[in-house]
């Protein structure tokens, strides 16, 4: 291997121990205990169990959570009005809508309703319009984009004037991270479903980004020697026996999965710079900057 790991578990464990400190600083002095509300709508089990990792971090840090649940068939008024009862509530300093939401909901109306000041996400427009203009700052940054680029630097990896390639537009992780990316002066290249040569783009990156949620699709000769590589993929796929048969867990009687990249990561390692593993890299960078946010947004909210 000659890339060096990038440790995503170690780095957000101390970006939480910083917002632990902080939160238990406020406390003695009187401050309310910063609050962050979830929202969850219907019942997709990966969404529940995102909810359920933040609720623990709260308690982990000294915040309080206040979990909201909604049924899958929820209307758009209840979904507002919830949101706009949460605005209401001083002690609620940070709110966050897990998506993706039921089909049959308008997300964009719904993130537009969150007060700015507690849209711990950044997805609402105003902090996304901000995000995307010269010299105009949000109140908030997506946490997961918000996390790869905290990663970038506390390793070290010069983003100005870098080449970036991020695989991917989506407005959760995509397109914000290219935003950002473009805030610390590097040069940005946004490969999609429609992008040709998509190797060839790749191979001309400094830093690549990769949330295209496919999995191990980066090859390692896709890789510029040296580069720093973020894989924010996510994908489950089935463990084999040496034989190739897929293999069975015993306590469940289940196949067996395990979590890997949108980067083939055993090929990338030995041309890359720097690389984030799958899990331990961005994972729990997201859960980290989303605690950063809600303690911002207490300060805000609570100077
Ligand atoms: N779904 C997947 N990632 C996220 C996230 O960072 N925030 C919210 N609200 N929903 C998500």
């Amino acid at each position: 291997m000659t890339a060096q790991l990038i440790d995503g578990t170690a780095i957000a464990r101390k970006v939480r121990d910083n917002v632990k400190e902080e939160v238990a600083k406020r406390n003695a002095a009187g401050k309310p205990k910063p609050g962050l509300a979830t929202v969850l709508v219907g019942d997709r089990v990966d969404s529940a169990a995102y909810v359920g990792m933040k609720q623990k971090a709260c308690a982990e840090l000294g915040m309080n959570s206040f979990h909201n649940t909604l049924p899958a068939n929820a209307t758009q008024e209840q979904v507002e009005d919830l949101v706009k009862k949460l605005n209401a509530d001083p002690t609620v300093n940070g709110i966050l809508v897990q998506l993706p939401l039921p089909s049959h909901l308008d997300e964009e109306r719904v993130l537009q309703l969150i007060n700015i000041e507690k849209d711990v996400d950044g997805f609402s427009p105003l902090n996304i319009g901000r995000l995307a203009q010269k010299g105009r700052e949000p109140l908030f940054v997506p946490c997961t984009p918000y996390g790869c680029i905290y990663l970038l630097k506390e390793v070290g990896v010069k983003i100005s004037g870098a080449n970036a390639v991020v695989l991917g537009r989506s407005n959760i992780v995509g397109m914000p991270a290219a935003l950002l990316l473009v805030q610390e002066n590097a040069t940005v290249t946004i490969v999609h479903s429609r992008t040709q040569n998509i190797a060839d783009v790749v191979r001309r990156a400094d830093i690549l980004i990769a949330a295209i949620g496919r999995t191990e699709m980066v090859r390692g000769d896709w890789i510029k020697p040296g580069a720093a590589v973020i894989d924010v993929g996510i994908n489950g796929v089935p463990v084999l026996n040496p034989d190739g048969t897929p293999a069975i867990s015993e306590k469940t009687g289940k196949p067996k999965q395990k979590l890997v990249g949108d980067v083939n990561f055993e090929e990338a390692k030995e041309v890359a710079g720097f690389i984030t593993p799958v899990p331990g890299g961005v994972g729990p960078m997201t859960i980290a900057m989303l605690m950063a946010n809600t303690l911002r947004a207490a300060q805000i909210q609570f100077p």
